[in-house]
Order: C-alpha cells, then structure tokens, then sequence
C-alpha cells in the first residue's frame, strides 16, 4: 500500500516536471504558445490560463505572461485573442487577413476573459512581494478597459449580457451551440487553404462548412473597418454565449477584489452595480423546463437549446439561487458517469455528441478546471474530486494533449499541449 503510494508521488512527481518543461519549452520569450505549429502565437484565454499554471514557480514570468498579451490590447479597450507578436506561416487566417490596424498585429475579436481571474491567482502566489503589487497596479486599470469595452461594445443595450459576434470569440470553436446561427451566416467566397487539417487528422477538427463561415465573419468586419457599431448592427451572428458570460461574471468579481486594492470607489461603484446586472442577465438564460443554461441566438432571439458544457459553467460564474446549481451538479454527474473520463462538453447521449471532434464531445482540461472549482465553490466536492481525478488519469495516459476522447481517454488535437500543463500545475496536481 505504502509502496503504491510512493509511486503514485513518484509519477505525480515527474508530470509536475513534465509540465513545467512544456510551459518553457512553449515560451517563445515572454510569452507563450499553446503549441508548436498548430497555434504560433499568443492567444488570449490561454495565456491567462497559462499565467495561472506558470505563477505556480515563476511568479515573476507569470506577470511578463499576462502583461505581453496586454501589449496587443486596442485603445478602446478590447483585448485581441490573438496577438501575432512575430511572423510565422504556419496558421490561417494570419494578421493580412484581419486587417486590424495595431502594432503588434492582432486578430479583431476577444475570447473569454480570465486576466482579472490571474492576476489574482499570482498575487495569491506572490505573498508579500512588492514587485507583484506593482506590476497588479499597472495591469488593473487595462483590465477595467477591457471590461468596460465588453460592457459598452458587447452589450450596447446594457441587459447585462454580452454577445459574442465570432463563434472563436465564445473560445468553443465549433460547439453544437453555434450551428444554428452559422447556418444563417453566409459562406466565404475566397478560395483559402486550411493549414490546422494539414497537422491534426481533420476528423478532430471544426467541418469546412463552418470555416466557410468563420472566414466570412472575419472579412465582413474587416470591411467594416472594425467599426463596433456597425459590426454589432450588421453581423449575421451574434449570440449570449452562456459560457462566456459565465466567464466574464467571474473575471469582473476578481476585477472587483483588485479594485479594493488598485482602484477607486467610482470604479468599484461601477463593478457592483455590473454584478448585479450581470446575474439578472445570467437568470434570463435559465430554461426551468429543463433544468439548464441556454446561450441566446440574439439575431433571431431563440434559445439555442444544445446540452453542452457551457451550461454548466455558471457554477464557475457564482450563482446565488443554490437550488439551481445543485440541479446542475446532478444533470452534469448524470453525464460524468456515462464516461470513462469526464467531463465531455456535450451530453453523450446526445445524438449531437461526438467523441473526437473538437467542441463536440471531447473532455478540455480547462474545462475541467472551471467546472470542478465551481462545482466545489457550490459544496458539491465529491465530483470535483472526480473531474480531477479523471484529468490526472488522462495525462498518465496520454500525455499533455489539447483535448481528450472521454469514452477511451486518448489524447486529441495538438500534443505538448500549454493549458494542459498550466491545468495540471495550477489545479489539477496541486
Ligand atoms: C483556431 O484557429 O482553431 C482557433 O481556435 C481560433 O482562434
């Protein structure tokens, strides 16, 4: 017994050491790529999930993390989820087909916001260090832009829900969410050649068809010159994700804690009076019916009624009505235990559901990590521990993978994964 759990530490042991090589070895000098080749720049929510695992032994690069991604940040406040810090070939669509005008060269849309969320986190790890206070006072009035430019671009009508204008900007690429409102968005006429298919097999991979799309919205917006108004009046595809406004619900309450350090009274005025709306905006999304979260189409103002992981994530956001946050605990361990390894991100007794492709189906270890501290911020422990348990065992088996199968356990997507190490140091090994 005693000799099982010695290698048990062992093997914890030398993963730890694994993920910490991989987070160097995916430093390209201040900041980090979620992977070679697949993805040769810094994308957004992954660097502050990034900034998280590396704060875990080096408190000092984990600031340079979130403070280079904040180097692509536009002057009205929008944080870019990409940052194209230095040229390289290997991914579509590149800065030329952005179009954005910023030096460094950026994509024109956001992904989910978790900056406030660090910085946290590496204050926590930090103590007493003066040198953090410092770099957390600079980086928190470009948080509160960013927060500010969600609130005014995002939510125009102030319902206390953003919309997300890209199907990347939700971070869930190609979830079932999505299909509806991409079916109603023209297809591309440019002839593109894809360069993700040509390094991951493309059965793990978003369809053409939703490419076609995803190229279209790009273009759209910029000939609109990444215009905010006209884009918000123009897009065919705009959506209250229910994941990302999850997100940004508890990004804005760490962005509050800074504030009573960093900020002024106007400014936390402001963030409790957003608070509020926020969880009113979050309530409007509840389907008592069926017992879920549903994102919003908000060009047809239809709920779109897909059973995927971002329902759940409200329990990562915070909810107040207890009652339904154990509704979702008992809907998302009804899902867990069809798995070998969970938790996927759609139902898998969804005819949707698809084990191998991406958003569809396969198990996110940042997934897990949002899920399992929400599901014990609401006391529901045992299948926190078992979300965790079951992202140990798939990095035992498969190594540090983009995403996982969760009826086999194999690894998926890219390899020497950024995040899954980041998870691995700041939550799941911990
Ligand atoms: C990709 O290229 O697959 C990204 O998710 C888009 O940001």
């Amino acid at each position: 017994m005693e000799a099982d759990q010695a290698a048990r530490q062992d093997d914890l042991r030398a993963l730890r050491a694994r993920a910490v090589e991989i987070l160097r070895t995916n430093d390209r000098g201040g900041y980090t790529v979620p992977t070679d080749g697949l993805y040769p720049f810094q994308w957004n929510w992954d660097s502050a999930f990034c900034a998280m695992g590396i704060a875990t032994f080096d408190v000092d690069r984990a600031w340079t993390e979130l403070e280079s991604l904040y180097a692509g940040q536009w002057d009205n406040g929008l944080l870019p989820h990409i940052v194209f810090h230095h040229v390289v070939d290997s991914y579509y669509p590149g800065p030329d087909v952005w179009g954005a005008q910023h030096e460094p060269r950026t994509s024109g849309i956001s992904q989910p916001p978790l900056t406030a969320t660090a910085a946290r986190f590496i204050l926590a790890r930090a103590g007493d260090d003066p040198t953090s206070e410092a770099r957390a006072a600079a980086l928190y009035p470009k948080i509160l832009a960013l927060h500010d430019w969600w609130a005014r671009e995002r939510d125009p009508g102030g319902t206390g829900l953003v919309g997300v204008l890209h199907p990347w900007e939700s971070g869930a690429d190609n979830s079932p969410m999505w299909d509806e409102p991409l079916r109603a968005t023209p297809a591309t006429s440019t002839k593109f050649a894809r360069r993700d298919v040509a390094m991951v097999d493309a059965a793990m991979r978003p369809h053409q068809w939703e490419y076609e799309r995803y190229i279209h919205l790009v273009e759209l917006y910029r000939g609109l010159k990444w215009d905010g108004a006209r884009i918000w009046a123009e897009t065919p595809f705009k959506v209250a994700d229910v994941g990302l406004n999850a997100i940004l619900m508890r990004d804005e309450q760490d962005l509050l804690a800074l504030a009573q350090r960093f900020g002024s009274p106007g400014d936390r005025g402001r963030l409790r009076a957003r608070a509020e709306r926020r969880q009113e905006g979050l309530e409007t999304l509840w389907d008592g019916q069926a017992g879920s979260y549903f994102s919003r189409d908000l060009v047809s103002g239809r709920a779109l009624k897909i059973a995927s992981h971002a329902g759940f994530l409200p329990l990562w956001g915070g909810l107040e009505n207890t009652d339904r946050a154990d509704r979702l605990a008992a809907e998302l361990g009804r899902w867990v235990a069809q798995c070998r390894y969970g938790a996927p991100t759609m139902s898998p007794d969804d005819p949707l559901f698809d084990q191998k492709r991406y958003w569809r189906g396969p198990v996110w270890g940042i997934v897990n990590w949002m899920l399992g501290d929400g599901l014990a911020r609401h006391g529901h422990d045992d299948l926190a521990r078992r979300l965790r348990a079951d992202f140990r065992a798939l990095v035992m088996r498969s190594g540090f993978r983009e995403y996982f199968d969760p009826l086999t356990g194999d690894g998926l997507g890219g390899e020497v994964f950024s995040w899954a190490a980041a998870t691995a140091l700041a939550w799941a090994f911990d």
